[in-house]
């Protein structure tokens, strides 16, 4: 499996799969200022929700690894600025203030000297526990596969976008572990091609039988009874069940209901937002017009012809069928007040 986001051998910086250049060329690349970590999570050269809150706890450490030496209120200062900056690189994923939050908790509570160690343990355990949380997903979504199952993907919820096996891309890697012939459509996902970029390499890496799509192609495909069941991941998920990913997913989600495909969304207890309501209430990330202008490196639009480019849409919860956690799957109707 390739690995998005680990520490350097020094933990002094943030070590990532730059994922700008798959599929073309695999670059890796080390992370050391808080600036090169917030264009890094900005550009997408690190991504998918819980990369991005790894990605984002471990420079945090990183730019805190010094501030032992300040007074406390200098320290608070100092991590409340740290925070901010990479909280402000992406809004909707949920997992980026989550685990900036656990860092702040620590800051505010670790002795001076501990400092430096402290931040660097919690970041390792925010990895740690996202690379458990994916297996435990794949094994609970593993019982909603039948036997060489057909299944339809959107954007990219494997390796790359987590610490460990993916969330969406989790069953399906544990489904072939077992013997399945599995067989993958993988929406292109427009305007970024993460789907071809990133699923479509990692899957077919992995050896599983990929077949890459234009997004407009999956709901033909389900017409001709060739998807059994569709399997995304998630940026956020409301207390009600809505659930924003990327842009597409909810076209996805509308076709299958469409044509009795089942809809599911796969996703750690980080990605679960009890605080917000419902789907209207989550902050969609807007994207630069040129994503879409200039899509293939080339001009494919009049240069300044308006364009609506949010990166994310939300699903809403009456079209899924079931979500699948490291919890276990919970069937609707959903209620995510409490926990997960
Ligand atoms: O803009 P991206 O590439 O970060 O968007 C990623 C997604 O929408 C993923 O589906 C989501 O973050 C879940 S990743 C396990």
């Amino acid at each position: 499996m390739p690995e998005a986001v680990r520490w350097s051998p020094d933990h002094r910086a943030v070590h990532i799969i730059d994922q700008r250049a798959l599929p073309e060329r695999h670059v890796e690349r080390d992370l050391r200022t808080l600036d090169e970590a917030c264009d890094a999570i900005r550009t997408l050269a690190v991504r998918g929700a819980p990369a991005i809150g790894i990605a984002a706890a471990m420079a945090f450490a990183v730019a805190m690894a010094d501030a032992g030496t300040l007074s406390v209120s200098g320290r608070r200062r100092r991590a409340a600025q740290v925070s901010d900056a990479l909280r402000a690189t992406r809004p909707t994923a949920v997992n980026l203030a989550w685990a900036l939050d656990r860092m702040l908790r620590i800051a505010d509570a670790a002795d001076a000297a501990a400092l430096g160690d402290a931040l660097v343990r919690e970041a390792t355990a925010i990895l740690d526990e996202d690379r458990a949380m994916c297996r435990r997903i794949g094994e609970h979504a593993l019982s909603l596969f039948p036997a060489d199952a057909r299944v339809a993907t959107h954007c990219n919820a494997g390796a790359l976008a987590t610490g460990g096996i993916g969330t969406a891309l989790a069953g399906i890697y544990l489904a072939a572990e077992r013997g399945d012939r599995v067989r993958v459509f993988v929406d292109e996902t427009r305007p970024l091609l993460q789907g071809s970029r990133l699923t479509a390499w990692e899957l077919q890496r992995a050896g599983i039988d990929v077949v890459l799509i234009a997004d407009a192609t999956a709901p033909a495909v389900m017409r001709r009874g060739e998807i059994d069941l569709c399997v995304v991941g998630a940026d956020r998920i409301a207390a009600n069940g809505d659930v924003a990913n990327k842009i597409g997913t909810y076209a996805l989600a509308v076709a299958a209901r469409h044509h009795g495909v089942p809809f599911f969304v796969a996703a750690p207890s980080s990605t679960f937002d009890p605080a917000t309501p419902t789907g209207a209430d989550i902050v969609i990330e807007q994207r630069d017009a040129d994503e879409v202008r200039r899509g293939f490196g080339a001009l494919t639009a009049p240069p300044d012809v308006a364009v609506y480019n949010p990166a994310f849409d939300v699903t809403p919860a009456s079209l899924i069928s079931a979500i699948v956690s490291d919890r276990g799957v919970h069937r609707p109707p959903f209620d995510f007040r409490a926990s997960t």
